[in-house]
Order: structure tokens, then sequence, then C-alpha cells
């Protein structure tokens, strides 16, 4: 039987990119419109990521994002994609109270969200949870370093792996995770250098945010890059459109119109 749809990245595909050193593309989308226009594009990955808690909700963190809400974002995304690899968020308390939550909550985000494979936050401390979901065929993307769930115990967004002690640790986490059994692992902000050394030292692909050129991927989130995210502006993030001014334009057109009895027209009226 043949099969006319395009066909779809799948895990063994980021692996055999990391192989032969071609990089990954990855970035973040809450929503139907955003997702097929990136998948479209030729996106690798798409990430549900819990940043929808912050850039299109409002929160001041990813901590109050709940599984309904990823559920709802994962959905719409899913239906949106067809080419690139959908990968969801589990929020925070979704999998860190035990290791059955977690089993349940990753399962709910493939089987009612439509992912492929689901990213949780954090190293050492979370490979049991990472074993328990990959037993269970889910595919897992570890996430290490700033990890913005735990962002109370870093006192903030703060560059992780500074000081060698910290980097010793990441080195630990790096190593954890992949011997859980995750698929890929997203490096958010440590130092480029560090990012390079654990790329090369590990055998699963690493997605970078804030972490350098040498990972064997890059993720950012399309709020960011769009200017459509007026509260953070983080060093790492590349502005590659300005479309808040362009939302603008069209928004203050249709007032004026609307106002000046302009609109509707008579191709707009019946
Ligand atoms: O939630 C998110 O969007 C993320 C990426 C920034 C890596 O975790």
């Amino acid at each position: 039987m043949s099969d006319a749809r395009p066909k779809r990245k799948t895990i063994p595909d980021l692996q055999a990119m990391k192989a032969r050193g071609e990089k990954i593309a990855v970035l973040t989308a809450y929503d139907y419109p955003f997702a097929r226009i990136m998948d479209q594009a030729g996106i690798d990955v798409v990430l549900v990521g819990d940043s929808a808690g912050v850039v299109t909700a409002g929160y001041d963190t990813t901590l109050p994002v709940t599984m309904e809400e990823m559920l709802y974002h994962t959905r719409a995304v899913a239906r949106a994609v067809s080419r690139a690899l959908v990968v969801a968020d589990l929020p925070f308390l979704s999998y860190q109270v035990d290791l059955s939550e977690a089993r349940r909550n990753a399962g709910r985000l493939v089987k009612e969200g439509g992912a492929q494979a689901v990213k949780l936050e954090g190293g050492v401390h979370v490979a049991e949870t990472i074993r328990a979901i990959v037993a269970m065929d889910v595919p897992v993307v570890g996430h290490i370093g700033l990890t913005p769930q735990s962002v109370h115990r870093m006192g903030g967004y703060r560059v992780q792996g500074r000081e060698e002690a910290q980097a010793a640790q990441l080195r630990e986490d790096a190593r954890a995770v992949v011997e859980a059994g995750a698929c890929a692992v997203v490096l958010e902000g440590i130092p480029a250098a560090l990012a390079a050394e654990i790329t090369a030292g590990i055998a699963i692909p690493t997605i970078g945010i804030g972490a350098g050129v040498q990972c064997d991927g890059q993720v950012l989130v399309i709020h960011d890059i769009l200017g459509l995210c007026e509260k953070y502006s983080p060093k790492f993030v590349k502005r590659y459109a300005d479309i808040s001014a362009t939302v603008r334009t069209g928004i203050d057109d249709y007032i004026r119109e609307v106002k000046a009895g302009v609109f509707p027209g008579e191709e707009h009226s019946f």
C-alpha cells in the first residue's frame, strides 16, 4: 500500500541528523495557524512548550500552566502539523509527584493531544521518571540547565554552569538523562563551551537555547523571534521579524474605518 502523505520527521531521523552533522531546527507553537506555517516552512520539530503560559496567557512564569491547558495547545498544534515531530511539555506538577501520575500525563499528551514525544525538565533527579515514561514507549526529551520550572530555586532566570561545581552537575545531569533513555535533550542557558562538550560527549541530539552554536539543533520561542513578546528579551533571542507593528497597523486601520463609518463597504455587505 503506498502512502502519498509527506513523511513525518521521526526520532531516528533526528538521531541520523546528529550523526551526519545536520542541524535540527525547532520552534515552539501553541496554536493552529503558527504551527501550520512553520510546518509548511520545513521546521524539523514543533515544541508545544509550557512557555505558552507566559507568551499566550500572560503568566509571569510557566508554573501555573495545567495539563488541560497543555492538552488544548497540543491538540491545536497536532491538527496543523503533518511533517514535523510534535513534542509537548509536561507542565509543572504533572510529573513530579509520583511515577504513575507522570506516566498517565505523558500518555495523555500522546493519546489525547496527538504529540509524538513529551519533554520534561531536570537531570539526575528526574531520571527515574524519564525511565518510567520511556518504558511505556513514549519518547522523552530531557531539558537541563536553566529550567524555567525551577525559577524559584535558581533565584531567577540565570545562566547555569558558569562555576565548575554547577558545570560538573550539568555533565552528570546530561549523562543521567541519556542513561534513562531520553531521545534528545534541551540545553538551556549554559555556556557555549560546556554545551559543546556535552554535545560531543553524548549520543543523543542536543537542542540549544542560549547554549551556543555547537548544539545539534536550536530552539526558540516563536513569539520571541517574531517580536510578539514585549515582556522579556533574553540575550539569546534573535528577532527575525516584527509583526507586532504590522498587527498594530491593521488594528488601528480597522478602528479608524469603523469609527468613520467606512467599514463595511458595499463589497462587504449583502
Ligand atoms: O517551554 C518552552 O518553550 C521550552 C523551550 C523554550 C525550550 O521549554
